[in-house]
C-alpha cells in the first residue's frame, strides 16, 4: 500500500473482520446502531422468521451487550424474559401504556414515587384512563376494583414509609379478577424479595437503585413471562426510551456485587432502624425489620431483607430536622438510594416543595421526614454520624418551625 491508497474508504473498511469477544469474562459493550446482513436473502430469511438469527436490524429493537444483560436479569429475577430501559421512568410509562387503553381503569397506591403518581394520576387522564389512588393494602386495592380495572401498580416496599403489601395474597386477588399484577420492587431488590414467585404478573425496578448500586448510572427493567413482557417490547421500540449498551456494561457490573451490597445494606438498616427507634429525639421510625412497622409479618414471610432505606420522623419542625440533616457527615444530601454511597433527603424539600405545606401533609410529606438510605459503609460509622448530628441544641421553636408529625 502506497501512501495515496490510504483512501477515506479504506479507513472505513481496512481489516474489519467479526470481532470474536467469547472467551472474554466481562460483557463486551457493542456500540453499533445498525447490524448488518450479508445478502438480500438473509435479510429475507431474517424478515420471513425462517433464520436462527438473533440480532435485529437495528440498534433501538435489540443490542448484544443489553441483550446479555436482560437475560442475567430475568434469571436473577427467575423468570423467562426482562426488558431494559433507559430509565425506571421509561419502564413504568411504557408498561402502563402498553397495557392501557381509553376507558380503563388503574390502581396505585397512595406511598409511592411522585412521578409515576402524576403519570398514571394525572397525565393518563387525558387519554381516557382513569386511577384510583389507595392505601398500600389489600383490603383497600380489593375495594377499589371496577369492572373495568385492568391493573394494579404497587411499590413493595413503598416510598417512603416502606409499606409491604401481602404480594401472594394481592396476586391471587389479581388472579381471580383478572387484573395484572405489577410490583415495583426497586426498594426490595430480588435479593430481598422476588414477586414474581409470590405470584406477580410484571416485576417492575428502577435499576438506577440497588441493581445498579453505584449511583453512576439511570436505567429500567420489567421482567416476567415473555408474552407479559413483549407488548411492553414492542412499544418501546416505538417510543424509544432504550436502555444503552454502556449502560448496561455498568449494570452488569454492578450485578456482580449485588448479593453482597444488599446483605451489608439490610445489616445496616436494622441496626441503623433499632438505633433511631431507641433515640430520644427521634419520634418514629419506619422499616418493615421493626416489630413496630404495621406491616412486619408480612415483610418477615416474603422478604429475606429488608432493605437498606430507613425512614423517621424527627421530633421537632423543619429547621431542626434540616439542621440535622446538614450535621451528618457520611450520608450526602441527594434523592436517590441504593447506591454504594450513604444518602439522606428531607422528602418535604426534595421532592415535594413545589406544594403548599397542607398538600405536602395530606401525602404524609411532613417537615420533619427523614429518609435515609445506607450505602456500604460500616454500621458503625453512620450510627456515630446519626448520634453527633441529633446531639444538636435547638436553634429554633417548634412552632416557628412550621408543623410537626408524630
Ligand atoms: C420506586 C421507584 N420506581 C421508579 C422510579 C423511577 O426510576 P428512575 O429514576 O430510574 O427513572 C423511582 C425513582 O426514584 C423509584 O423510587
Amino acid at each position: 500500500m502506497t501512501r495515496h491508497d490510504l483512501t477515506s474508504t479504506h479507513c472505513v473498511h481496512a481489516g474489519t473482520g467479526p470481532c470474536d469477544v467469547r472467551h472474554a469474562i466481562t460483557t463486551a459493550i457493542v456500540h453499533s446502531a445498525p447490524f448488518t446482513f450479508a445478502s438480500t436473502q438473509e435479510v429475507l430469511d431474517y424478515v420471513e422468521g425462517r433464520s436462527d438469527r438473533r440480532q435485529p436490524e437495528y440498534g433501538r429493537m435489540g443490542n448484544p451487550t443489553v441483550t446479555r444483560v436482560e437475560e442475567r436479569l430475568a434469571a436473577i429475577e427467575g423468570t423467562e424474559r426482562a426488558q431494559l430501559f433507559a430509565s425506571g421512568m421509561a419502564a413504568v410509562t411504557t408498561l402502563l401504556l402498553a397495557y392501557l387503553k381509553s376507558g380503563d381503569h388503574l390502581i396505585l397506591t397512595s406511598d409511592c414515587y411522585k412521578r409515576t403518581r402524576d403519570f398514571g394520576g394525572e397525565f393518563l387522564a387525558r387519554f381516557g384512563i382513569r386511577a384510583s389512588l389507595v392505601p398500600p393494602t389489600v383490603e383497600a386495592i380489593e375495594q377499589a376494583i371496577r369492572p373495568e380495572t385492568r391493573m394494579i401498580l404497587t411499590e413493595v416496599p413503598s416510598n417512603p414509609y416502606l409499606y409491604v403489601v401481602d404480594v401472594g395474597r394481592l396476586a391471587q386477588l389479581g388472579r381471580d379478577r383478572g387484573v395484572l399484577t405489577v410490583i415495583d420492587s426497586t426498594f426490595a431488590t430480588p435479593v430481598n424479595l422476588r414477586p414474581l414467585e409470590w405470584g406477580a404478573d410484571l416485576a417492575i425496578h428502577s435499576a438506577t437503585k440497588y441493581l445498579g448500586g453505584h449511583n453512576d448510572l439511570i436505567a429500567g427493567v420489567l421482567a416476567g413471562r415473555a408474552e407479559l413482557v413483549q407488548p411492553v417490547s414492542d412499544l418501546l421500540m416505538t417510543l424509544g426510551g432504550v436502555c444503552d449498551p454502556t449502560t448496561a456494561f455498568l449494570l452488569d457490573r454492578g450485578l456482580k456485587t449485588l448479593g453482597v451490597r444488599v446483605e451489608k445494606q439490610n445489616a445496616a438498616g436494622l441496626e441503623v432502624a433499632r438505633f433511631l427507634e431507641a433515640h430520644p429525639r427521634i419520634r418514629e421510625v419506619f422499616y418493615p425489620g421493626l416489630a413496630s412497622h404495621p406491616q412486619h409479618g408480612i415483610a418477615r414471610r416474603l422478604m429475606s431483607g429488608f432493605g437498606g432505606v430507613v425512614t423517621f420522623l424527627v421530633d421537632g419542625g423543619f429547621e431542626e430536622t434540616a439542621e440535622f440533616v446538614d450535621r451528618l457527615s457520611i450520608p450526602r444530601i441527594a434523592p436517590s438510594l441504593g447506591g454504594v454511597e450513604a444518602l439522606v433527603e428531607q422528602p418535604a424539600v426534595m421532592s415535594f416543595w413545589d406544594l403548599p405545606r397542607h398538600e405536602r401533609e395530606r401525602l404524609g410529606m411532613y417537615d420533619n421526614l427523614v429518609r435515609l438510605s445506607l450505602g456500604i459503609e460500616e454500621a458503625d460509622d453512620i450510627l456515630a454520624d446519626l448520634d453527633q448530628a441529633l446531639q444538636v441544641s435547638r436553634t429554633s421553636h417548634p412552632e416557628k418551625a412550621g408543623t410537626q408529625h408524630g
